[in-house]
């Protein structure tokens, strides 16, 4: 792992981004920073992941499709229905191969921040929901408030709130939420014995 990186670099992909994308990825950078200190969780690391999140977020389905494709992501009939979700994957490819990031939490917490994923590093689970605090999506979720107080108290009490909104939300919709977010829920919820 090369502890050294300068996250300069990382800005400098950022910059190239759409404004609102910068903006939201500055935001929760802001975020995850105060929840790495308070779970004392390297804040660099964190860094590194929060601000690759959504470096592949702005590209278009085909973009994303051909993108894993070139970079040998697996892609299931749940991607080519949805290509937004192969955005963590191909970010997380591009920190391993531009930026030579190779701390496996690291990566996890940027390929799944979309889905989440029931083996999330503390990294991860702090990529994760910070992406869900920014205050834009606030109006997105029932709970907002509640998750933004609770996740300093406990994070896995959070994440499993913000989970129970998503696939309410994701179900009244007829939608169906990822198989891993299901999966991150149920193991939540075994946590919780809810
Ligand atoms: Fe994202
Ligand atoms: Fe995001």
């Amino acid at each position: 792992m090369d502890s050294q990186l300068d996250i300069s670099l990382i800005l400098k992909k950022i910059e190239g981004l759409p404004k609102g994308l910068q903006n939201h990825i500055h935001r929760t950078r802001k975020i995850a920073k105060s929840l790495a200190e308070r779970y004392q969780v390297d804040l660099t690391q964190v860094d590194y992941a929060m601000a690759s999140h959504d470096l592949a977020r702005n590209l278009s389905d085909n973009e994303l499709l051909k993108l894993a494709d070139d970079l040998k992501i697996p892609v299931s009939s749940i991607e080519v229905q949805s290509p937004v979700l192969l955005h963590g994957p191909v970010a997380a490819k591009w920190l391993e191969h531009e930026f030579n990031i190779l701390n496996p939490d690291v990566l996890q917490a940027v390929w799944f921040h979309t889905t989440g994923t029931s083996d999330f590093h503390i990294i991860g689970k702090i990529v994760f929901i910070s992406d869900k605090l920014d205050p834009a999506k606030k109006l997105r979720f029932p709970h907002f408030d509640v998750i933004e107080q609770a996740v300093f108290e406990d994070l896995n009490y959070a994440i499993l709130n913000y989970l129970i909104d998503l696939i309410s939300i994701q179900e009244g919709r007829q939608k169906t939420a990822h198989p891993l977010t299901y999966a991150f829920k149920k193991l939540l919820e075994k946590q919780y014995q809810i």
